[in-house]
């Protein structure tokens, strides 16, 4: 049993960043037996349990959408706010009811952020011994062993370390069209709100030639669009001898795939260099996401995002003085300890002036073990009126953002079925628009030219032209 702590997930060394090769183990220990994954939370945990699911087919298993008839459930758990915890306990006492009255031997697994928090950790041996394997988000390749040398109690191995950054890690991806890359892990920014350089580590950067390397296999395997990912994506390349995120992104926009993304942007390593880059590039889509959190110069700074209401704007404004057509998105907090009204207002202000077209608006969340959870809290009204006031105005401009599509052609890559209407394809703009497009499915795969007739909030109706 390896069990975390706070203390050492806070630690930061000047050192270099560790490059670890993994070798490819397989197994048929479990063939025959089937797994169930059910992942929370952000993009890293979905590609994750991509790795997850490479793991689980290595050791002979197969895959099952439903609880019922597997063998292994994997939860893939999120730790950024409480409401994360409270769905996977709800889902945990799914499995844990199907292991008591149908399936004795299932192998539950718990994996993710949660496990990382010391709190969790202790929680799951103290009241869920019926959980068999849990492990954190610094040694997913060990899956391998804890499922091979499995023992009858709990197998739990979980790290407070400031983490490695693995070289030749396998997936099983969910899509042939787009694929998730992984640049940079781990945050230093200590946000005193968020949990993830706890849970997630140092901030490290994979080597730039193994990420190019990885994209042009894509391409060859005929991977239309790559999106690079890092909790703090644009601060790659700082903890190793190599080169700039901008210089990533020219690299990666050569190998010539069709389309390049990257998530999630911090403002206070915004370049210019990146803004010349991503508007010279056509295959750089004209997307960003740049969370905002907080339109208060006061509450920004007591939130550790060192960078002011002014300088964002500043920002915001460069990037679309050089790409007029780029679509902004953002994350907003509301109800962070010491906001006040006219604060507030300096949030809804920004919003007024950016005009986002979308945004992801949270309700402040306090975590365990971060400095802000110490802070005095607000009322629970005020936070909720804060928060639906936000989202008709974020709602307002996203409909205005997508008004201005309406009789436009437009480039979308069609991705399959569309999940509300099966007669119809869906895809995404280069601006990440959701279109709901008609047409058949030979067109999956395909960046189609589609004439935009119809615009809701959240997406656009269209029809294929020649
Ligand atoms: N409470 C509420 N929202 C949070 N986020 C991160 N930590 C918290 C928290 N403690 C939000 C931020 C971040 C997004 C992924 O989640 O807006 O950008
Ligand atoms: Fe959390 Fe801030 Fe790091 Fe984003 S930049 S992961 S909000 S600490």
């Amino acid at each position: 049993m390896n069990l975390p702590n706070m203390l050492d997930a806070k630690k930061r060394n000047s050192e270099e960043t560790k490059h670890i090769y993994l070798d490819d183990k397989v197994s048929d220990m479990y063939k025959n037996k089937k797994y169930f994954i059910r992942t929370y939370g952000c993009q890293m945990n979905v590609h994750d349990s991509e790795e997850i699911a490479y793991i689980l087919e290595s050791v002979g298993m197969t895959p099952i959408d439903t609880i019922e008839g597997a063998d292994v459930v994997v939860l893939n758990t999120c730790a950024i706010r409480e409401n994360a915890h409270d769905k996977l306990y709800g889902f945990l006492g799914r499995c844990k009811h199907e292991k008591e009255t149908n399936n004795h031997d299932l192998i539950i697994c718990i994996c993710g952020c949660m496990p990382q928090e010391e709190s969790v950790a202790n929680d799951l041996i103290k009241n869920h011994p019926y959980v068999d394997i849990v492990f954190g988000t610094h040694n997913i390749h060990e899956l391998t062993d804890m499922l091979l040398n499995k023992m009858d109690n709990q197998n739990i191995k979980v790290y407070s370390m400031q983490g490695e950054v693995f070289e030749n890690v396998k997936y099983k991806r969910d899509s042939n069209i787009k694929a998730w890359v992984d640049i940079q892990y781990g945050c230093d920014k200590f946000c005193t709100y968020c949990i993830v350089p706890y849970t997630r580590g140092k901030q490290r950067s994979r080597y730039s030639t193994e990420i190019v390397k990885e994209v042009e296999c894509l391409k060859k395997e005929g991977y239309k669009e790559v999106t690079l990912l890092g909790q703090n994506v644009n601060a790659y390349g700082k903890d190793i001898d190599d080169i700039s995120f901008a210089e990533l992104l020219a690299k990666v926009a050569d190998t010539g795939i069709d389309r390049v993304r990257f998530v999630t942007s911090h403002p206070w390593d915004f370049t210019d260099d990146m803004i010349e880059v991503i508007s010279e590039r056509d295959n750089i889509m004209p997307y960003i996401h740049l969370p905002l959190q907080s339109g208060s110069s006061k509450i920004l700074k007591l939130m550790g995002r060192r960078y002011t209401k002014e300088e964002y704007l500043t920002l915001y404004n460069n990037i679309k003085a050089a790409m007029p057509e780029c679509a902004i998105t953002t994350d907003i907090i509301v109800g962070f300890p010491g906001e006040t009204e006219e604060d507030f207002n300096e949030t809804l202000d920004v919003v007024n002036a950016c005009k986002y077209d979308s945004a992801f608006t949270f309700i402040y969340s306090p975590r365990e073990g971060t400095p802000a959870a110490k802070m005095e809290q607000l009322d629970k009204k005020v936070c909720e009126d804060r928060l639906h006031k936000l989202n008709e105005l974020i709602n307002k401009y996203a409909k205005e953002a997508n008004d201005k599509y309406l009789d436009k052609v437009v480039p979308v890559l069609i991705e399959g079925l569309s999940e509300k209407n099966e007669s119809l394809m869906m895809g995404y703009t280069d601006t990440m628009k959701l279109v709901n497009v008609k047409g058949d499915l030979s067109n999956v795969g395909k960046i189609v030219n589609v004439h935009i007739t119809d615009v809701k909030t959240w997406s656009m109706d269209g029809e294929i032209v020649e």
